[in-house]
């Protein structure tokens, strides 16, 4: 595939998390990639992306989440930011389990399961500032 670059901005409602997914599996397709790899792209977009629509904008649809996804060799980077709340403690936000709102039943998962699904995981992020999570794979193949 050669290299290529989108970017797509969207609103911070929920059904913009299955339209990420979707504009991620469409964006990878064009590098013929295997159903793991894109299973895989699509749930560490899901949970980027439900982050900062939840947790950067509490939900304000008002709010711009924006989802860069490039391909660059055999690597896809995809970058989603938000302009929100941002973090404190990047540290303590990325351990297993950790979640500032167990009130909305998250589990605290959802950078776990972004560097489980993804070669490698990036967070910028300061408090008031918004945050960054820089995310690459390696396609198989
Ligand atoms: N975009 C963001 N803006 C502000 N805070 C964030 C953002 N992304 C993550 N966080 C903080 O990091 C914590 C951990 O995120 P993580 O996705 O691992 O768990 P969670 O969202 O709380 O739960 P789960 O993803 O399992 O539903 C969050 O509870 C939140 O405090
Ligand atoms: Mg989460």
């Amino acid at each position: 595939m050669p290299d290529n670059e989108v970017t797509v901005t969207m609103k911070a409602r929920s059904q913009n998390e299955a339209f990420a997914r979707i504009a991620a599996a469409a964006f990878v397709s064009a590098a013929d990639p295997v159903l793991s790899d894109v299973t895989d792209i699509k749930t560490a977009v899901s949970e980027a992306v439900t982050n900062a629509i939840i947790h950067g904008y509490a939900s304000d649809p008002a709010r711009d989440v924006r989802m860069t996804m490039r391909m660059d060799g055999g690597d896809i980077y995809i970058e989603v930011s938000d302009d929100g709340a941002g973090i404190e403690d990047v540290a303590l936000a990325r351990q297993p389990l950790y979640t500032s709102r167990p009130e909305l039943e998250r589990s605290g998962m959802g950078f776990t399961v972004m560097e489980a699904f993804m070669d490698s995981v990036e967070v910028e992020s300061s408090p008031g500032g918004g945050t960054r999570v820089i995310m690459r794979k390696r396609l198989s193949g």
